[in-house]
C-alpha cells in the first residue's frame, strides 16, 4: 500500500486544490467580464437560473468541487478516465446526464460510483455504505437514460469513463443537495470542526481527512455512555455496541486502516491525538438503540511535527507501512 497510493492520494488533493484555485480564477474572470452589465442587473433578473450555471470542459482525469455543467469531448481515444466529485460535508451530490454520445457496443463506458475508489480502496468502505458494492456502480450503458439523475449517498462521488472515438463524449450537470445527517464524509479541507450525529440508526459512519492531522475529540455522547480509551490492550472497547474509533492509514478504505484509539468509556475533557498518516478517520459504529454524537476538531500537522514525533504522536505506525 504504499507509496504509490500515497502519491495518488496526494496527486488527487493537489489536483483538487489546483482546480479550486483555477475555478475561483475563472469565476472572478467571469464576474469581471460581466461587470459592465451589472448595472443592468434589474433587466437581467428574468434570465433563467440555468444561464448562471458554471460551465467548463472535463478532463480525462479531473476533480470537481463546484456545481455546474461539465462536458467531456475526446480529442483522441481516451481509455482510462475518472473524475472525482466532492461537496461540503452536509451535501449529497447529484449527477444528471444532459447528453451522452458514446459507443457502448464498441467498448466505451460511463459509470457513476457512489463514493470514491482509488487503487481498489473504496470510500465509504463496504462496512459503512448502505448499499452493497455492486449497486454502487451505475453503468450508463446498462441503464441508459432510465437513470438520468443519480444521487450519491454522501459528499463524494465519481465517474469512470472510456471514450474511443474522437468527437464523442458527454455533458453532465453536477449539483449538491442538503444532507441533514451526513454520515460518511471526506473533508475538503485539512482544518475544520465537525459534529457527527447518528440518530437511532443501525449504521456506521466515517469522517475522513486525507491529511496528517492533529485531532481533538470532545462532546461524545453514545446513548448513556461517554468515554475514551486509548487502545492499550487488544480488547479495547471489545468492538461491540456503540463506539467511536480513530483510524489511521495511507489508503482510502476505513476498513483497511489501523485502529489507533477507541472511545466507549467515561472520560472528562477533550482528548487530542496527532496522527501522521495520509488519511485519518473518525468512525462511529451505532447499534441504532441510541442517538450518538461526537464533535471533533482537526488541523493539518506542520512539517516539523511530522519530523519530530513526540508525545502521543504515532507517525511510526503509518511509516511502517510504506
Ligand atoms: C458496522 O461495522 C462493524 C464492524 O466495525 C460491522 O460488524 C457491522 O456489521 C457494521 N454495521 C452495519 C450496519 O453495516
Amino acid at each position: 500500500m504504499s507509496s504509490t497510493f500515497k502519491l495518488q492520494c496526494h496527486f488527487i488533493l493537489i489536483l483538487l486544490m489546483a482546480l479550486r484555485g483555477e475555478s475561483r480564477h475563472l469565476e472572478l474572470r467571469e464576474r469581471a467580464d460581466h461587470d459592465p452589465f451589472l448595472r443592468f442587473s434589474a433587466n437581467l433578473k428574468r434570465e433563467p437560473a440555468e444561464e448562471q450555471l458554471y460551465r467548463r470542459a472535463l478532463r480525462c482525469l479531473d476533480m470537481v468541487s463546484l456545481q455546474g455543467q461539465f462536458t467531456f469531448t475526446a480529442n483522441r481515444p481516451q481509455l482510462h478516465c475518472a473524475a472525482f466529485f466532492i461537496g461540503e460535508p452536509e451535501e449529497f451530490i447529484t449527477i444528471h446526464y444532459d447528453l451522452v454520445s458514446i459507443d457502448c457496443q464498441g467498448g466505451d463506458f460511463l459509470k457513476v460510483f457512489d463514493g470514491w475508489i482509488l487503487k481498489g480502496e473504496k470510500f465509504p468502505s463496504s462496512q459503512d455504505h448502505p448499499l452493497p458494492t455492486a449497486e454502487r456502480y451505475i453503468d450508463f450503458c446498462e441503464s441508459s437514460l432510465s437513470r438520468r439523475s443519480i444521487r450519491s449517498s454522501q459528499n463524494v462521488a465519481m465517474i469512470f469513463f472510456r471514450v474511443q472515438e474522437p468527437g464523442n463524449g458527454f455533458t453532465l450537470t453536477v449539483k449538491t443537495k442538503p444532507n441533514l445527517f451526513p454520515c460518511n464524509v471526506i473533508s475538503q479541507t485539512p482544518n475544520g470542526r465537525f459534529t457527527l450525529v447518528v440518530p437511532h440508526q443501525h449504521r456506521n459512519c466515517s469522517f475522513s481527512v486525507i491529511y496528517p492531522v492533529a485531532i481533538k475529540i470532545s462532546d461524545l455522547t453514545l446513548g448513556h455512555l461517554n468515554g475514551l480509551q486509548l487502545k492499550k490492550s487488544s480488547a479495547g472497547c471489545g468492538g461491540v455496541g456503540d463506539f467511536v474509533e480513530l483510524l489511521g492509514g495511507n489508503g482510502l478504505d476505513p476498513s483497511k486502516m489501523m485502529p489507533l484509539a477507541e472511545l466507549c468509556y467515561p472520560f472528562h475533557g477533550p482528548a487530542q491525538m496527532k496522527i501522521g498518516c495520509d488519511n485519518t478517520v473518525v468512525r462511529m459504529v451505532s447499534s441504532g438503540k441510541h442517538t450518538n454524537r461526537v464533535t471533533f476538531e482537526y488541523r493539518q500537522l506542520e512539517p516539523y511535527e511530522l519530523e519530530n514525533p513526540n508525545g502521543n504522536s504515532i507517525r511510526e505506525l503509518c511509516l511502517s507501512h510504506l
